[in-house]
This record gives C-alpha cells, structure tokens and sequence, in this order.
C-alpha cells in the first residue's frame, strides 16, 4: 500500500517588477532650453587639400578587430544581438581601463533605409578620461554588422581644428552619447552641449604623425552651445539619441547626476535636408523639456511618444502622460549606457564595466 500525502508547493514566481512610481514629471518653459549654432570650421577645406579623405567604405575595407557574439544576462534581450570587444594578450578592449564604451549610433539613425553607402553600421564612442588625463580624447569604433554574427571594428579618433592645418584630439570629451544623422555625427560634450563631427571628412594618417590612438580620424566640423540662463540650473549633455518615430526626426538629450533630483530631458527638432537641427536666427530651442526626478539616468530615447531611460542600478525606466513612470529594476546586471532605438529590430544600448562589455538589443515593446 502507497501512501500519498498531499504536498502544497508554496510557489514563488520570480518575475519583473514594474513599479509604478509617482516620479515628478512635469512639462518646463521651452524658451529656457535653447542651443547657438556655429559657422562651419574653414579649416576643414585646407586639411581635406593636404590629408587622405577617406569615406566610410575605405574603413569598412580596413576594419583591424572581431567583435565576438555574446549573451548578457539582460531582460528581454532579443537574441543573438549581442556582442563584445577583442580580448588578446597584445590588444584587449573588452577590460581596458584606458577607454570605456559610452555612446551608440546606428545606419539606421543614419538614414530611413538603414544603410550608410550600403553598410549596415554601429557606431560607439569611447571616452579616455583615465588615460593620459584625458588627453586622447574621445574614439569612435566602426562595427560593421556581418551576415549572422560576424562583426568586426576599427577605432576612429574624433578631433578638432587646430591652427589652419592641423587638429588635435579633444581632451576630456567624454562623449556619453552619439547620434549619427546623414552624414554628421553629434556627440554631446558634458557641459559645453553638442559636437558635431562630418563623416565626409574623415581622413586616413600615419600612425607616426600624431597621438598613436587610432588611423583616422574624423573632423569636428561645427558645434551647439549651451546658453546659459540665470534662474535655470546649467544643462548637462550626457547622452543623446535620435526619435526618428515622431515627424519631424528630433533629438533627445539627457543629463545624469548622481543626487540631483531635477534632472531634465530636451527634444530638438532636426531638419531631415540638411541634417542640422531647426534654428532660428542661429538658435535651436527645445521643442520639448521636461524634469523628470530620477538620478543616476545613463541614457534615454523617445519611441511613438513613449520615453526609455536607462539607469545605473540596471533598471528601465519609461514614461507616459498616460501611464506615468514604470520602473522595471533587474533588466541589466551592470551599469547600462546611451540608447538607439532600430525600428523592426530593438532598442540598443551597452555596458561599460571592464570585464562586461556587451553592446546589445531589448525589445522595448516588452517594456
Ligand atoms: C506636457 O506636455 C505634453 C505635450 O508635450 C502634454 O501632452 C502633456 O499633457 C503635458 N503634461 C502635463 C502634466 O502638463
């Protein structure tokens, strides 16, 4: 005779937990969040007379590095998105302390086709703010994305004019986020606003002729200058994405700071034909500002009207007038960047920490 006894299973489902949070979020004075556009660097012409110009075929065609395919352990992360960094004995990004992986751009921020002279590209900035003091300034990696999950890179470096002939790389440009945008490339600088750097000019030097940190190098062309505004608390520019889902395309920038509480996010509408943002007597203002309470925010893009902001416990934020703030904690297991948004694939974003370099896709309808 068997005997069955009754077992009662207490069962503990593990799941994500979305929250959902009072955050302030609240709607400020456009006219206080505004951006003063510069001329075109002349020094651009002399150095295309004197330099290699190469386009973006001529690095796809020298890419030096593999990317190796791998698999964070991250929420809805839509598989087989992810990869790292090379991690040789002489040549290793994946733990370097020198350069950490910060922004990230795609063709398909680039362009609605999602292709950039026919190559599908991801572009992310690195900073070297513990190198050198900072003196190499900021990289840009080339990742050509492959058939299946062949991708391979090279670095770029990102420098200015110097003189009439000459450029240099730009200190301490930390270059917390990117968006590429036709041919330009905008990469926020913490506290002066954004950078914009021309891939039309991107040119091929000898390793000998200057800091040995990369063979190209791509040219600062024209800049957007914080205003200050007495009353309004100094903007940070610490990451930046593109909304290409709302008309017209925009720009999203967003500050992080570790305690402050009225940390803001800033829309500004881009002019698809000149690949420029809108201005007004040399003026972009922001098309939408808003404060938002939460610290600690490493990224932040806006899909059909909906914000994603990225945090630095690991945790997705989002946010409509509608639903108000959910917070789903646990999605990363490290310290999540900058985002960019690809339609028909993902929201894609990174982590930084030496040793756990991954850049990777979620599926943000899943949020
Ligand atoms: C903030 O502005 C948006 C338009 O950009 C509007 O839809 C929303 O209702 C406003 N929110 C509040 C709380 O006023």
């Amino acid at each position: 005779m068997s005997l069955f006894f009754k077992v009662i299973y207490f069962v503990l489902l593990f799941t994500n937990f979305a929250v959902s949070t009072t955050a302030a979020w609240k709607n400020l004075t456009l006219s206080n969040y505004k951006l003063k556009q510069t001329g075109y660097s002349s020094t651009i012409a002399n150095l295309d007379k004197a330099l290699p110009n190469v386009k973006l075929a001529t690095i796809m065609e020298n890419l030096n590095h593999d990317n190796p395919g791998t698999a964070p352990k991250v929420k809805n992360l839509l598989a087989s998105s992810g990869y790292g960094w090379k991690d040789s004995s002489n040549f290793n990004d994946q733990d370097t302390e020198k350069w950490y992986p910060q922004g990230i751009s795609t063709s398909a921020d680039a362009f609605d086709s999602e292709k950039y002279e026919g190559y599908s590209v991801q572009l992310i900035s690195w900073h070297s703010d513990h190198y050198d003091d900072g003196k190499r300034g900021a990289r840009i990696s080339f990742v050509k994305q492959g058939s299946g999950r062949k991708k391979k890179y090279r670095h770029v470096l990102l420098v200015r004019p110097k003189g009439d002939e000459d450029f240099e790389a730009i200190k301490g440009l930390h270059a917390g986020g990117i968006v590429w945008y036709g041919n330009l490339l905008y990469v926020v600088d913490t506290t002066s606003g954004l950078r914009v750097f021309d891939l039309n000019h991107i040119y091929s030097v000898d390793e000998s002729i200057k800091n040995k940190a990369g063979k190209s190098r791509n040219k600062y062309a024209r800049s957007y200058d914080w205003q200050k505004k007495s009353g309004v608390t100094n903007m940070r520019f610490s990451f930046i994405s593109l909304d290409r889902t709302t008309t017209p395309d925009s720009l999203i920038i967003g500050e992080y700071h570790a305690e402050r509480t009225n940390c803001r996010l800033l829309r500004f509408d881009a002019d698809y034909k000149t690949r420029l943002l809108k201005t007004s007597s040399g003026i972009a203002t922001a098309s939408q500002a808003v404060q938002h309470g939460n610290t600690k925010i490493q990224g932040a893009t806006s899909i059909n009207g909906k914000f994603f902001l990225t945090q630095s416990g690991g945790s997705l934020i989002t946010h409509t007038w509608k639903d108000r703030q959910k917070k789903t904690t646990g999605v990363f297991p490290k310290v999540p960047e900058d985002l960019s948004y690809e339609k028909d694939v993902g929201l894609w974003t990174l982590m930084e920490q030496p040793g756990y370099r991954h850049v990777f896709a979620i599926d943000s309808s899943k949020f």
